[in-house]
């Protein structure tokens, strides 16, 4: 505004006239450049590709356009979902092999719902690569997590003291449905290879665990401390660990309605299934040659408070028991003077049941089966 201030005072003539000189200058360089601007803005509009435009980019001092970035991958887009606490359900709908853990769960609730092949029907692979865990919630998030239409292979916690390799929720309720889990791992003092549910509850159902170990206890499901819920409808083939080859359940409440337990291993006690302080109804469900290195070759119960009822809709076939070869289907163990007992809905306890101590703790007794299941 200075040179304007002079010029409307008038009275340095000169200096005026340099004055209006300079300004036309820059009038005309500017008219110059906002008529190539217009003819370039017209050839944007009428949608020329970058590549014919670079040249005018150069001219007006534009640098050339960058290639457009990759498309983020399947797993960065889900690891951002997961981070971010306005989404409440993330649809799925390609595989994923992760490059590093999925990061933790923090938020009242979150569904991971998989829709993938051409009809979005087919379950979403994650594959853990045999290096990386899955979903972690923990006490601080009090997380509801939902796992949907999902596979999990592959995935790994080998910190001694972890557990739930493809999930685990303490704190917290997990929902599982029509899921598969195989070939996950947890290592030398893991818990549940494929999952952990502790201080929560739970809901498992059309699933199946398949090949999956914990170096510990539960080698594709552990239940620890006051988890309740349940298991229906759901398979456990070929899961190891030290005890309770498959599932181990430990100070809670547990259900378990239509499941099929095949060829479970359990280096020591419960080859299928390993309760300890924990109530428990097991309905419909069949066990299937599972074996365990020491007693209890389908299931090792610890009787202590609680009690643990097998329907009569139950049944065990070829389960054994290497060491204590008289609990091919049940060993049970506990303090004595107790009052919870092992009850069978059948008009005798079966053969195949052994108790490791002097006063036996099996009777017969339906309490907590549907009238189907007497
Ligand atoms: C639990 O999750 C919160 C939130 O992500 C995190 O800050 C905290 O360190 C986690 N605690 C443990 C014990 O992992
Ligand atoms: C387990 O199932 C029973 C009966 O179907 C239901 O009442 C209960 O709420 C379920 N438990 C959990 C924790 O979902
Ligand atoms: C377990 O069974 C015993 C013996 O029938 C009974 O006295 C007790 O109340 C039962 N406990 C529970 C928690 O149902």
């Amino acid at each position: 505004m200075a040179s304007g201030g002079r010029f409307a005072a008038g009275d340095e003539g000169p200096i005026v006239s340099r004055n209006l000189l300079h300004r036309l200058v820059v009038a005309l360089l500017l008219g110059i450049a906002m008529a190539m601007a217009m003819v370039r803005a017209e050839h944007s509009d009428h949608g020329y590709g970058g590549h014919e435009l670079t040249g005018h980019g150069r001219y007006l001092g534009v640098p050339p356009r960058q290639p457009p970035p990759p498309p983020p991958s399947q797993e960065a887009l889900l690891a951002a979902a997961i981070k971010d606490e306005r989404v409440t359900t993330y649809v799925l709908t390609q595989n994923v092999d992760l490059t590093t853990s999925l990061p933790m769960v923090s938020r009242p609730s979150f569904t991971v719902r998989g829709m993938c092949g051409k009809d979005g029907r087919r379950r979403c692979v994650i594959n853990g690569m045999n290096k990386y865990r899955g979903f972690v919630a923990n006490y601080s998030s009090h997380v509801a997590l939902s796992l949907i239409n999902l596979e999990f292979t592959g995935l790994r916690a080998v910190d001694d003291a972890s557990g739930g390799a493809a999930a685990a929720v303490d704190g917290g309720r997990l929902t599982v449905k029509n899921c598969v889990f195989r070939s996950n791992k947890v290592g030398r003092g893991g818990a549940g290879g494929a999952v952990l549910v502790q201080d929560g509850s739970f809901d498992i159902s059309g699933s199946a665990f398949e090949g999956n170990a914990a170096g510990d206890v539960g080698g594709a499901i552990f239940f620890g401390s006051d988890a309740s819920g349940n298991v229906s409808a759901t398979k456990f083939k070929s899961n190891s660990a030290m005890a309770g080859g498959a599932v181990y359940a430990k100070e809670g409440k547990v259900n378990f309605h239509a499941v099929d337990f095949s060829a479970n291993r359990a280096r020591a006690r419960g080859g299928a299934l390993f309760l300890t302080v924990t109530e428990s109804v097991v309905s419909k469900t069949r066990f299937n040659s599972n074996s365990a290195g020491q007693s209890g070759g389908a299931v090792h119960v610890y009787l202590e408070f609680l009690n643990t009822t097998f329907c009569s809709d139950t049944s065990f076939n070829r389960n054994t028991a290497a060491k204590d070869k008289s609990s091919s289907k049940v060993s049970i163990a506990g303090p004595e003077g107790d009052k919870s007992r092992v009850f069978f809905c059948a008009a005798k306890v079966p053969s195949g049941v052994g108790y490791e101590g002097p006063d036996s703790r099996v009777a017969t007794g339906c309490k907590g089966c549907k009238p189907t299941g007497r």
